[in-house]
């Protein structure tokens, strides 16, 4: 064999060099590929799924502390997308102030794969009772990431009906829908005096971290009863604000008994308390055949518990 030249060693590291660069580039390419893959649903607003002509609907000005959503909880991996910036209504309703609605530009928030295990979703559906062939309505829906799993769950023989206040959202959510192929949902643009619900309908009406934004709850709560059926169970799921190991702001959380001062009086008795997911509450509200009179406020401890005379269970499963 003859020995190397200075030319062959020269052209052997080059080729070395280049193969190096060529397997580094294509791992920091194929990188968020898989990432993607890992995704429990689709993508909800990539780029191109968000209509050519959508705008904020209000400021946008993204600070540290707007995301302290993701900063408060001691010990936990900082979400990879994070919540969208909101301002303050300077509405308040029975005592607590308003949140802002939670812009179409936070979906992919909602569609953040850290979700599944911070608020379980299907855990939390399961619980329901959600049976095939029942009307669902799933208020404040954004972009879909319930109304999906509810439609498996009441199959093609049910329906659900997916309503938002902001068009943007139900077209991000119609789109979801195409692209999981499912035909049994209805999405619906409502608006905050009219949540645009067919009356006595409804087998269960869902608002998962919407109640909080409604500008007008005495409205949505109106309708939501003329929607459902005699049987028909309200249920609302909201941030614990007994927690302030919760990493969510506060206008963005609920106390029971804060939920129960607002709902009880317009014609529900809160039938049964869920606490097993890791930040939220699950209350199940039952539709009363006779509202009680306008005065009727709840007891409560005034500390968030439901107090043990009630008939709600209160039951941990964790
Ligand atoms: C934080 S997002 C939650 C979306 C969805 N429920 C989820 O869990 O992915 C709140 C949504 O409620 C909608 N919303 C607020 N007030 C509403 C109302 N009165 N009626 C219907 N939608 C409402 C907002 O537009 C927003 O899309």
């Amino acid at each position: 064999m003859s020995p190397l030249t200075q030319d062959d060693i020269r052209f052997r590291s080059w080729t070395a060099w280049v193969s190096a660069a060529l397997l580094t580039w294509s791992i920091t390419l194929l990188a968020p590929l898989n990432a993607s893959a890992l995704l429990d649903d689709p993508p909800a607003a990539s780029p191109t799924t968000q209509p050519p002509d959508a705008k904020p609907d209000h400021d946008h000005d993204h600070d540290d502390d707007d995301h302290d959503h993701d900063a408060k909880t001691k010990g936990r991996k900082p979400s990879s997308i994070r919540r969208p910036a909101h301002r303050h209504t300077g509405k308040t309703y029975m005592g607590r102030e308003i949140a802002d609605v939670m812009s179409y530009l936070g979906a992919p928030w909602l569609f953040r794969p850290e979700r599944i295990a911070e608020e379980r979703p299907d855990e939390m559906l399961a619980a329901l009772n959600i049976k095939p062939g029942m009307v669902v309505a799933d208020v404040g829906a954004g972009a879909g990431f319930h109304t999906l799993r509810l439609a498996r769950l009441v199959g093609p023989t049910g329906t659900v009906i997916a309503t938002d206040v902001q068009p943007q959202m139900i077209q991000l959510l119609r789109n979801n829908v195409r692209q999981a192929r499912l035909t049994n949902v209805k999405p619906v643009v409502c608006t905050h005096d009219d949540a645009k619900l067919p009356k006595g309908a409804v087998d269960l009406v869902l608002m998962v971290d919407v109640y909080h934004e409604a500008a007008n709850p005495e409205a949505l709560l109106k309708d939501i009863k003329a929607a459902l059926k005699p049987d028909g169970r309200l249920v609302l799921v909201e941030f614990r604000a007994e927690d302030p190991n919760v990493p969510i702001k506060e206008e963005h959380k609920m106390t029971v008994a804060q939920m129960r001062k607002e709902i009880e009086p317009q014609g529900f008795r809160l039938a049964e308390k869920l606490d097993f997911l890791p930040w939220q509450h699950i209350l199940i509200f039952e539709n009363l055949a006779n509202p009680p009179a306008s005065n009727g406020v709840p007891k409560t401890d005034g500390d968030g518990r439901v107090p043990s005379d009630n008939s709600g269970s209160g039951r941990r499963r964790n």
